[in-house]
């Protein structure tokens, strides 16, 4: 175990020193009211790992908010609260944020519901968190300064290299840990104690009563680290595809979804839409995702491509024709999932294609500006697909020839 001098020494190396000082201070106030006080949450954990982590959570025995207000009086800066959750945040005058909670309880009325809470001490506190690794707490009154309260094995979790959950209900009050769960392990290199991995297997299926956002926040965190391929494995192996949406993602699936990622689409719902793509209803199965217009459009736009079909002889120009009006990021996107090759080629030219007239050439041919301008432009467009018109000068030639013949 680490004794609490090697613990205050990693607090030391790892906090800028303005912060570690602050800590002290805080712990300072805490013991002159007769409050008890603890860093609380990942940067115990990433402390005992060794991993950097500068976000400041408190908790303490009594009422957060009032402490807040205490340690403002006395260290000046700012304090926002929200009294609903009983808890501050207190901006120092040198602008480092601390959250500082009141220790609570939390009840589950059903399943995958939001609990309902109220204050208690540290045990409590810690008690109601996902994982035994998240369930340190690190004590920062004067008197206990460093002393680690480890109530759940979370440090010979962290020996054995596994995510623990607390107790056997913890996946079924709520479901969106069992993506906690694998992104944790991905993010340390652990794997989920063998009972959590079932529990985890168990209760699945009540990620279908999660709402839409909150699965979408989990599954953005599995991409942000990076993960996000073998986070899609992980999760199928729990069946939270199949019970999603009723789908196992096949290697084809998984290579459009590394595609995907490397284009930057690293976006949640592009994500579970590439998974479902091409599956019976895979409209209606990503719906309830979609959450924002922009999400709504693609799927639209999508749907407009596949009525649209193309054969294997299209010139570049006929293609632009029929799809200049679709956005080059939804067509990229939509050749990546059918695997469109010649879909590909075109997006790639349109990229790189220059113009090579401008609105100003046009009225400088005494062309009236209207519609026709980006008709003329247009037309040009497609003429360098093809490679008839590959410089500015037979582009202009091309124009006047064009303004003779009255357009
Ligand atoms: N927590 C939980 N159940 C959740 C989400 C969070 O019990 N569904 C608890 C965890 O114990 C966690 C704390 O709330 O330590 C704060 O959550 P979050 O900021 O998401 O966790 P961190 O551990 O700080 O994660 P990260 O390292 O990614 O910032």
């Amino acid at each position: 175990p680490v004794t609490d001098q090697s613990i205050v020494t990693k607090m030391q190396a790892q906090l800028p020193p303005d912060t570690y000082n602050l800590l002290r201070e805080i712990g300072a106030i805490a013991d002159s009211h007769g409050i008890n006080v603890y860093l609380i949450g990942g940067i115990v954990r990433d402390f005992l790992l060794n991993r950097l982590n500068e976000d400041i959570d408190l908790v303490v025995e009594g009422d957060g908010i009032s402490f807040a207000h205490t340690i403002r009086e006395q260290l000046g800066g700012q304090i926002k609260t929200h009294e609903q959750f009983a808890t501050a945040t207190w901006t120092t005058p040198t602008n480092i944020k601390l959250d500082i909670v009141t220790c609570r309880t939390e009840y589950y009325d059903a399943p995958a519901a939001l609990p309902t809470v109220r204050a208690s001490n540290i045990r409590e506190d810690l008690r109601r968190r996902d994982f035994s690794i998240n369930a340190l707490a690190l004590q920062i009154n004067k008197s206990d300064f460093g002393k680690l309260l480890d109530f759940f094995q979370g440090q010979e979790d962290m020996d054995n290299k596994e995510i623990r959950i607390l107790h056997n209900l913890s996946f079924i009050e709520d479901p969106t840990r069992i993506v906690r769960a694998i992104r944790f392990a991905l993010r340390f290199d652990y794997t989920l104690a063998k009972q959590t991995e079932e529990l985890a297997l168990n209760a699945s299926y009540l990620l279908k009563q999660v709402s839409a956002t909150r699965f979408l926040r989990e599954i953005q965190l599995l991409i942000n680290e990076e993960t996000i391929i073998r986070g899609v494995k992980l999760l199928d192996s729990l069946h939270v595809w199949q019970s999603l949406f009723n789908l196992k993602p096949t290697i084809e699936s998984l290579m459009k979804l590394e595609q995907v990622i490397a284009y930057h689409f690293n976006d949640a719902f592009i994500v579970i839409l590439t998974l479902n793509y091409g599956q019976h209803n895979w409209k209606q199965k990503v719906k309830r995702y979609s959450l924002t217009t922009k999400q709504n459009q693609l799927i639209q736009q999508l749907e407009a491509m596949q009525t649209v079909p193309l054969s294997k002889n299209e010139t570049m120009s006929s293609i632009h024709n029929r799809y200049h009006m679709f956005k080059e990021d939804t067509i990229l996107l939509y050749t990546i999932l059918t695997e469109n090759t010649l879909l590909r080629n075109y997006v790639e030219k349109r990229e790189q294609l220059k113009p090579l007239l401008t609105g100003q050439d046009l009225l400088m041919q005494g062309i009236k500006p209207g519609p026709i301008f980006s008709d003329i432009l247009h037309q040009l467009t497609c003429f360098q697909l093809d490679n008839e018109i590959i410089n500015r000068n037979d582009a202009l030639t091309w124009l006047q020839a064009k303004r003779k013949n009255n357009l």
